[in-house]
């Protein structure tokens, strides 16, 4: 919506929606909302501009509608090809993760990120600002990531506490 509303003459914008759930995925193709969902802060010009009375839900415009792409994605696995995006809104979604699997999740958003892109994150996931692909920026009230070119990264620091020792033919 505020693409659509903000976007300069000219632009046109792709937006790929993703999940690993199924359930969410049928929903989100659905567009429907209920009202509770259009009460948490939706002014009410937009709601109008944007979305048709539809029984008791609320169902998205066909011009919000053709804006996005939905597909099955599963974060944790290696992702498929994607395109380059500018902005990618991940929000709430590491939390389901592992440590491991966050810093790997987000070394392959930088990856699919363009330079100059931008990564927004839930309010419980700004700590992960720890990852050495992504540098934190503030914006306004908020705080978004900006990916960090690759030749800035640093090689990660080798342990020097432990030798690789190879021991063959040890006589007691
Ligand atoms: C708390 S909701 C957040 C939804 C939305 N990003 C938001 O902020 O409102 C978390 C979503 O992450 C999805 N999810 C969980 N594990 C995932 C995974 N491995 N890959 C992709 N999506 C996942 C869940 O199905 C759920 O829809």
């Amino acid at each position: 919506m505020i693409l659509a509303e903000h976007l300069p003459p000219g632009w046109t914008v792709d937006i790929l929606a993703s999940d690993v759930s199924p359930a969410m995925l049928a929903r989100a193709r659905e567009g429907r909302y209920g009202q509770a969902e259009m009460n948490r802060g939706l002014p009410a010009a937009m709601l109008v501009k944007h979305f048709t009375h539809s029984g008791a839900d609320w169902e998205i415009s066909p011009h919000l509608r053709k804006m996005v792409r939905i597909r099955h994605l599963n974060l944790a696995q290696p992702f498929p090809e994607l395109p380059t995006f500018d902005v990618v809104l991940l929000r709430n979604v590491l939390i389901y993760f592992d440590i491991c699997t966050r810093r790997d999740v987000l070394r392959r958003t930088a990856e699919v990120t363009a330079a100059d892109g931008y990564l927004m994150l839930g309010g419980p996931e700004t700590t992960l600002d720890q990852d050495e692909h992504w540098v934190r920026e503030p914006m306004g009230s908020i705080v978004v990531h900006r990916p960090v070119p690759p030749d800035m990264i640093a090689e990660p620091a080798r342990d020097h506490s432990i030798a690789s020792v190879a021991l063959t033919g040890v006589d007691a």
